[in-house]
C-alpha cells in the first residue's frame, strides 16, 4: 500500500497534488480530461471583490522552459463565483481552495467576509463549496503606488492580520519570490496565525521586443513560471521549511513525479502544479499515477517517510 495522503489545517488531501491558481480556471474545462476528484485539491483562479477585466495587450509569452504572464488577475468577482461556480464545487470531493486577491486592505477584508458568510450559510444546510482560503499577497497595493503587498514583511503583516481576524476558514498565505526576505515573510505568517504558506508565486521578469524597442507587455514586467524557476523555488521552500512549523504547499515549475518528491524532501506538505497544465491538460491525473509508481520504485510507502529529510 502506498500512502500519498497529506493534511493541512486538519483538511485531508488524498494526495499532494493541488492545481495552482490561475492555471486551472475553476476546474470545469479540465473536468473534460479526467475526474477532478482524483486530485488532492484545486486552487481556483484568483478572485477579487469586484470583477476585474485584467490587463490589455499581450498576456502570455513563451520563454525557454517557462512562460511570462501578465494576465492582471482577470476574474468574475467573488459574488459571481459564489453564484456560478460554487454549485459545481459543492459536488467535488477534493480540497477546494479559494485564492483571494485585492488592491486595498478593504477589498481583501470584504472579500474574506463574503466568503466567510457564504461558507457559514452553506454549513447551516450541511453543505460546503470550499474548504480553505489561499491569500495572494502579490497584488499591487493601490495606496502604496502599486508596489505589491508581498514585498515588505510589515506591509504584508497588515493584510494577513486583517484576513485572519475576518475569517475562521483555514488560511494559507501565498508568498511571492519577489519578497525582500521570503523566510521572514513566512515567519510573519506563522506569527499572525496562518494555517500554512504556499510558495512560490511568479518571479518578476521581462521580455523586450528589440524591433519595437519596448517591452512586449504593456505593464513592462510580467511573471515568470514553469521549469525555469524550479531550482530557485525549491531552495526557497527548503529555507522556509527550516524556519516555520506550519505546513507548506510548494510550487514552481513542477512537471514530474521526481519534481514532486524533491519538493516533499525539501519540506513541503503538498505541492501545486501550475504552468505544466498548459503543456499537458491531463497532467494532474498522470502525476498521481507517476508518483505512486515512483514511490513504489524508491521503496517509499508514505510521504511522511521522506518529508523534509534534507
Ligand atoms: C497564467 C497564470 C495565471 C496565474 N494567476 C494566479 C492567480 O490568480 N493567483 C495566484 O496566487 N497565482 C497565480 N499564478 C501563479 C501560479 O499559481 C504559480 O504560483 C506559479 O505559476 C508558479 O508555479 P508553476 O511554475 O508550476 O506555474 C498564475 C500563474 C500563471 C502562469
Amino acid at each position: 500500500m502506498i500512502d500519498t495522503t497529506c493534511r493541512i489545517a486538519g483538511l485531508p488531501f488524498k494526495n499532494p497534488i493541488v492545481m495552482a491558481s490561475g492555471t486551472f480556471g475553476f476546474g470545469s474545462e479540465y473536468g473534460a480530461f479526467y475526474e477532478l476528484s482524483r486530485l488532492g485539491g484545486i486552487s481556483g483562479k484568483g478572485l477579487t471583490l469586484q470583477p476585474k477585466p485584467g490587463n490589455s495587450g499581450l498576456r502570455v509569452y513563451e520563454t525557454p522552459s517557462g512562460i511570462l504572464n501578465s494576465v492582471g488577475l482577470e476574474n468574475p468577482g467573488i459574488p459571481a463565483f459564489l453564484r456560478d461556480e460554487c454549485p459545481r464545487w459543492e459536488k467535488l470531493d477534493l480540497v477546494r481552495i479559494v485564492n483571494l486577491g485585492g488592491n486595498t486592505i478593504q477589498d481583501y477584508v470584504e472579500g474574506a467576509r463574503l466568503l466567510q458568510e457564504a461558507a457559514w450559510e452553506r454549513a447551516q444546510e450541511q453543505r460546503t463549496a470550499f474548504d480553505m482560503i489561499e491569500l495572494n499577497i502579490s497584488c499591487p497595493n493601490v495606496k502604496a503606488g502599486g508596489m505589491a503587498y508581498g514585498i515588505h514583511t510589515e506591509t504584508a503583516r497588515e493584510v494577513v492580520r486583517e484576513i485572519r481576524a475576518a475569517t475562521s476558514l483555514p488560511l494559507v498565505v501565498k508568498l511571492s519570490p519577489n519578497a525582500e526576505n521570503i523566510v521572514e515573510m513566512a515567519e510573519m505568517c506563522e506569527e499572525e496565525g496562518a494555517d500554512g504558506v504556499s510558495l512560490v508565486n511568479t518571479f518578476s521578469a521581462m521580455k523586450i521586443d528589440i524591433r519595437k524597442r519596448r517591452s512586449v507587455f504593456e505593464n513592462l514586467y510580467a511573471g515568470l513560471s514553469g521549469p525555469a524557476i524550479k531550482p530557485i523555488a525549491l531552495r526557497m521552500v527548503h529555507q522556509v521549511s527550516r524556519a516555520v512549523s506550519i505546513p507548506i504547499m510548494g510550487m514552481g515549475g513542477i512537471s514530474s513525479a521526481e519534481d514532486i518528491l524533491e519538493f516533499i524532501m525539501a519540506g513541503a506538505e503538498t505541492i501545486q502544479v501550475g504552468t505544466h497544465n498548459f503543456v499537458n491538460p491531463r497532467a494532474g491525473v498522470e502525476l498521481i499515477e507517476d508518483l505512486e509508481r515512483l514511490m513504489r520504485e524508491e521503496g517509499i510507502s508514505s510521504l511522511d517517510e521522506i518529508r523534509g529529510i534534507l
